[in-house]
């Protein structure tokens, strides 16, 4: 029974993504920064692990001063990754290979660089001037940012930034604008609109270039005083409503971490980034994490064995029952503002994971690296406003080539962030050569979703054992063709738990064991079965 009802791009049931960030992927001209060119030649290796879509971190002219996230040119490639040709490249490689090709769309803000929020700082009479919001006091500061944002320019006072001090918020506008601030302006001004018609245009321009689709930033950021998302749902289901008339095939992704919101807006995907509770509780509510850095004494994942699944349970069913058919949750292994999943977790650990997100319902997202257990190489120098985030975005690591482990020819001293200087760094050549390598098993997780389609994106979701405290975690996918049960134990002990559905039931994957109704799986082990008829 397939769950996918609403209208959608026709892959994106099927859909399993890839985060690229590119500065850190490949490097293909000895630079010491990843480039367009450099994703294009590991096309190959990325279909041979079984992704058929990637979504790529800003790839725009930009300071850089937070990674590309601040950009100054919207529509132009930055040269330190290629040109728009290299880009509509990489759609067509893609493509061939029955790809699809996914842009981060920095929606709320520009860099402080950009010329229209130098124009609305330096003149007076500035066409750009409402497209920012210039508030005469300091507006309280929001959850994203901390810095104050004084202007430098003629205007003076100060601008809403939306994340750090120099990413001023492009203006959508208010929800019930306050007339003692002259600045709010309603979302329906004609500026706001303006401001919308420029986005989409941006859309607009790279889809008829060849891309299929957004990752959107900071999605619940756009409009203001909107802590119902009213004015948001209006405009994103604006942008949903003219894509599916234009360009159907395309896909909305938000980084908003609220499903029920997102979705209801007329995303397709949106995160549930569920590895560290503490920044995006104000989204989704506390204690959803199942691994990372959670600011709660203990996660699911852990050794330890003292999380608790029903916190996660709690807040994923609240939002995936009124969501399933419409639009999907995505689960990512990673990406490039947190700790890596690999951080005091072990191979073996990682599989256990892997074994949940990858058969978890919606669309599975891989950071790069996140295949073959990258480190996150805490202690190093931050880099372009990363802060905390540059252990996770260093570079991919594809063999054993001195110094830079075929990610670049260039000097050490040059790349982008250092590589990984453990001996026993993992690369993606030395665990193709092994069969029971991580990169191997995500392979395998892979192959087996996509055999099953009740292990896939629309597949059903029931859980059959989550209990407060106890491990393990089991629980039940099943569409027309068949049903499966998945039991993941990341707990050092081992648990032997009774039900009745697990009957006869045929490991396909793992180590755990059915005799009769009991189940049995080995401390930081997993099972993933086939139910019988
Ligand atoms: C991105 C970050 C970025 C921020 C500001 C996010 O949530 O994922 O990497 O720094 O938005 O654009």
């Amino acid at each position: 029974m397939s769950t996918a009802t609403a209208k959608q791009p026709s892959w994106l049931s099927k859909a399993v993504f890839y985060q690229i960030y590119p500065q850190s992927f490949c490097d293909s001209n000895g630079d010491g920064i990843g480039d367009l060119p450099g994703i294009i030649s590991k096309l190959d290796y990325l279909q041979s692990l079984g992704v058929n879509a990637l979504w790529l971190n800003p790839v725009f002219v930009s300071p850089f001063g937070d990674a590309g996230y601040d950009v100054v040119d919207f529509c132009k490639v930055a040269p330190r990754y290629g040109t728009n040709a290299d880009l509509a490249r990489l759609f067509k490689a893609a493509h061939k290979r029955g790809m699809k090709v996914v842009l981060d769309l920095v929606a709320g803000h520009t860099s402080d660089q950009h010329p229209w929020f130098k124009d609305a700082c330096n003149n007076p009479k500035s066409p750009y001037s409402n497209y920012f919001i210039f508030t005469g006091q300091e507006e309280q500061r929001s959850c994203y940012y901390y810095q104050a944002a004084v202007v430098k320019g003629r205007r003076g006072g100060y601008y809403k930034p939306n994340f750090l001090a120099f990413q001023p918020c492009l203006n959508y506008g208010y929800m019930n604008p306050d007339p003692a601030k002259p600045w709010q302006l309603p979302t329906d001004h004609p500026d706001c609109l303006a401001v919308r018609g420029m986005l989409r245009d941006v859309m607009k321009f790279w889809l008829d270039l060849g891309c299929d689709g957004f990752r959107v930033d900071m999605a619940a950021s756009l409009i203001k005083n909107d802590p119902e998302a009213i004015g948001l749902r209006c405009l994103w289901q604006g942008f949903r409503a003219w894509l599916d008339r234009d360009y159907p095939e395309a896909v909305l992704v938000s980084e908003w971490c609220n499903p029920i919101n997102a979705i209801d807006s007329g995303y397709h995907i949106d995160f549930m980034i569920h590895f560290s509770d503490s920044a995006y509780r104000p989204l989704v509510g506390p204690g959803y994490a199942l691994n990372g850095k959670a600011r709660r004494p203990h996660v699911f994942f852990e050794r330890a064995g003292e999380g608790d699944i029903t916190e996660f349970l709690r807040i994923y069913q609240k939002h995936y029952e009124p969501t399933k058919g419409r639009g999907y949750i995505a689960l990512p292994t990673g990406n490039h503002d947190f700790y890596r999943n690999s951080h005091g977790r072990d191979a073996s650990e990682l599989r256990v994971l892997y074994a949940m997100l990858l058969t978890m319902p919606g669309v599975p997202f891989i950071y790069y690296g996140d295949e073959i257990g990258m480190r996150n190489l805490t202690g190093i120098t931050e880099k372009e406003g990363s802060m905390w985030r540059a252990p996770c975005r260093t570079p991919m690591q594809w063999d054993g080539a001195k110094p830079n482990l075929g990610f670049s020819t260039g000097k050490s001293k040059a790349l982008y962030l250092p590589v990984d200087p453990a001996p026993d760094a993992p690369t993606v050549a030395a665990q193709e050569r092994d069969p029971d390598s991580l990169l191997n098993f995500t392979r395998k997780l892979l192959a087996l979703r996509a055999k099953h389609s009740a292990l896939g994106n629309d597949g059903a979701f029931c859980p059959l054992y989550a209990e407060g405290g106890r491990y393990p975690f089991v629980y039940q996918r099943s569409d027309a063709k068949g049903s499966f049960a998945i039991a993941v134990n990341p707990g050092e002990a081992e648990v032997t738990i009774a039900r009745p559905q697990l009957k006869n039931a045929k490991r396909l994957l793992g180590t755990a064991v059915v005799k009769g109704e009991n189940l049995t799986v080995p401390g930081v082990g997993f099972g993933i079965f086939r139910l019988a008829e």
